[in-house]
Formats: structure tokens, C-alpha cells, sequence
């Protein structure tokens, strides 16, 4: 299906590829209006392992984490037997993740208002992955030029401005982070961040492994974190990713920024920073 909508979107205008839905820009081909508004239905379970990250942030970094730990858990030998990470936009996946049986790993990139209210009624543990913004829209600016589902980001320049505006698909990068902070205290909510999966692997698996109830011993966690460095994961993309492995797995470093931003630039995101998530909880967990 990926392929497909990669297909579709070379037949349609860059300003066609996105769309405002409750305020917030999304792909037209990724997340059409039809899906999210069906969306509005979907039932949560109390036990679903749902992942949620702003774009860019390391969201298939997790993702593979994610499923070898559930293997190791639950004492499968391959990860390649775990189900993958169901989609859940439109109707014919959502019937998909009603009929399927729990636990089910859900993941989106959608704004936290977006999330369907299920998940926060039922108290479903979710778990958010976040990075340094600066790191975040290099990401995002080359993963703008090399996903035609997205509009092209034409100059670094101007993408800078549309990131730093929150005219990019799925929205304001600070909005994703403020959305957060207002659940910081929630038991169910657990924030982990590009970060401090590059410092610790080890330790950011063990905290995942316990806030959903699995216990693993010190040699799996250690095999894991071995399995998910950005050269394995790169290594493994072509099976899990096919041709978007190269997209998906670019460079996996902390810092790429001071190749992009201007000194201005730099500046100008730490005033902005400082001004939207300075004393906030999900600016210290940034630790920018
Ligand atoms: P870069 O573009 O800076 O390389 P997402 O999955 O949310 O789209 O995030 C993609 C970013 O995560 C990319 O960042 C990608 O290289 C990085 N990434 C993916 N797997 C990684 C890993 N195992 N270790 C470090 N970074 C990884």
C-alpha cells in the first residue's frame, strides 16, 4: 500500500499534499480526512501498546525495539514472527485492529489532540518518543525531499521556516511537545527520547520493558540493544523497510544540525525554545 500511495503522489501538486484537519496540516495521502475522521470511533484497549512520536523523532528506532523486546517477553525466538505495528487510519485497517486480538502494537504520528479519546479514556499506556528539534527537522527537511507522499522541501532555508511556523505535515513540533506536557504526570504516558536511546540503549530498554509489565534478564536486554543500533537496523532495513530502508535509516546521529542551521538559525530555535518550553517538564526531558 506504501508503494502505491508513493505512486498516487507523483501525480498530484506539492500544495495538494496537504490538507488542515482540526487545525493541523496532514498528508493527503498518508492521513486523508476520511481516515482520520473514522478515526473518531475507534474503540482503545486498556492493554494496547501504542507508540506516538512527532515525525523524525525515531519513531522505527522504536518500533524495533518495541518488537524484540515483545519476542524476547514473550519467548519468541524471531522477532520476524511478532506482527508488525498495525496501521489504523481508515476503515478498512481500523476493522483490521477491532478483530485483532490483544495485545495489539499501534503506532502514529498524529498530534496528541488527534488521538482518538479512546486511548485516554480506556488508559492506555502510551509511550512517546522526542528529540532535539534541531536534529528533528534536518530529519524532517531530508525526509521532505526523499518521500514523495510529502511536499518537496525546495531549500533548506525554507523549510527551516515552514518547520519553525508548524507548516509541515503533522503539524507544530511545539504544539506535539505542549500537547505532551499537560500529560507529563500521567502514570500512562511515558516520554523517551531520541537522546537518551543514543547515550543508553540498554537503560531506554529496560525503562520500555517495565512500564509495560515484561521482564527481561540483563542478556536479552543486552542482546537487544545490540540488534537496534542504527548500523543493524540499517544492515536489516531492506527486509523491514524494502526500498525505503535508505529513507527511513539515514545517518542515526546526534548533532547533524550544526551541518544545517545558520548561527542565526540556531539562535533563533533556542529563543523559541526558551519562550514555548523552557520550565516545562517535556523541555527538561529534551535536556536541550
Ligand atoms: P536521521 O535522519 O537524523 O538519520 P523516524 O523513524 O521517526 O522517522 O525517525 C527517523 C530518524 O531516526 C532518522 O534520523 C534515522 O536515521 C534515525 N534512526 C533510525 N533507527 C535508528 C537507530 N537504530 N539508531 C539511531 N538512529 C536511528
Amino acid at each position: 500500500p506504501l508503494q502505491a500511495k508513493m505512486l498516487k503522489a507523483k501525480e498530484i501538486s506539492d500544495e495538494e499534499k496537504l490538507y488542515r484537519y482540526n487545525g493541523v496540516l496532514y498528508s493527503t495521502l498518508l492521513s486523508p480526512e476520511e481516515h482520520l475522521k473514522c478515526l473518531e470511533k475507534m474503540q482503545a484497549r486498556e492493554d494496547d501498546i501504542m507508540l506516538v512520536a512527532y515525525p523524525k523523532c525515531g519513531f522505527n528506532w522504536m518500533v524495533g525495539v518495541m518488537r524484540k523486546i515483545i519476542a524476547a517477553a514473550t519467548g519468541v525466538k524471531s522477532e520476524s514472527k511478532i506482527p508488525p505495528l498495525m496501521e489504523f487510519y481508515g476503515p478498512e485497517n481500523l476493522k483490521k485492529v477491532d478483530e485483532a486480538p490483544s495485545p495489539r502494537f499501534l503506532g502514529t504520528h498524529l498530534h496528541p489532540n488527534n488521538i482518538p479519546a479512546s486511548f485516554y479514556e480506556k488508559k492506555t499506556k502510551i509511550l512517546v518518543v522526542f528529540r532535539n528539534p534541531k536534529d528533528t527537522m534536518v530529519s524532517f527537511y531530508h525526509f521532505s525531499n526523499s518521500n514523495p507522499a510529502l511536499p518537496s522541501a525546495k531549500s533548506w532555508d525554507t523549510f527551516y521556516s515552514q518547520f519553525m511556523s508548524g507548516e509541515v505535515a503533522w503539524g507544530s513540533y511545539f504544539d506535539h511537545a505542549l500537547g505532551w506536557e499537560k500529560k507529563m504526570d500521567d502514570p500512562n504516558v511515558m516520554v523517551v527520547t531520541y537522546e537518551e536511546m543514543k547515550q543508553d540503549l540498554s537503560e531506554s530498554i529496560r525503562k520500555v520493558s517495565s512500564f509495560y509489565g515484561f521482564s527481561l534478564t540483563d542478556a536479552q536486554v543486552q542482546q537487544i540493544a545490540d540488534a537496534s543500533t542504527f548500523k543493524a537496523m540499517k544492515e536489516s532495513s531492506a527486509s523491514s523497510h524494502g526500498n525505503m530502508g535508505n529513507v527511513f535509516f539515514r545517518k542515526g546521529e546526534v548533532g547533524d544540525w550544526k551541518n544545517h542551521f545558520t548561527p542565526e538559525q540556531s539562535r533563533e530555535m533556542d529563543e523559541v525554545f526558551n519562550k514555548r518550553l523552557a520550565g516545562t517538564k517535556i523541555g527538561a526531558k529534551l535536556n536541550y
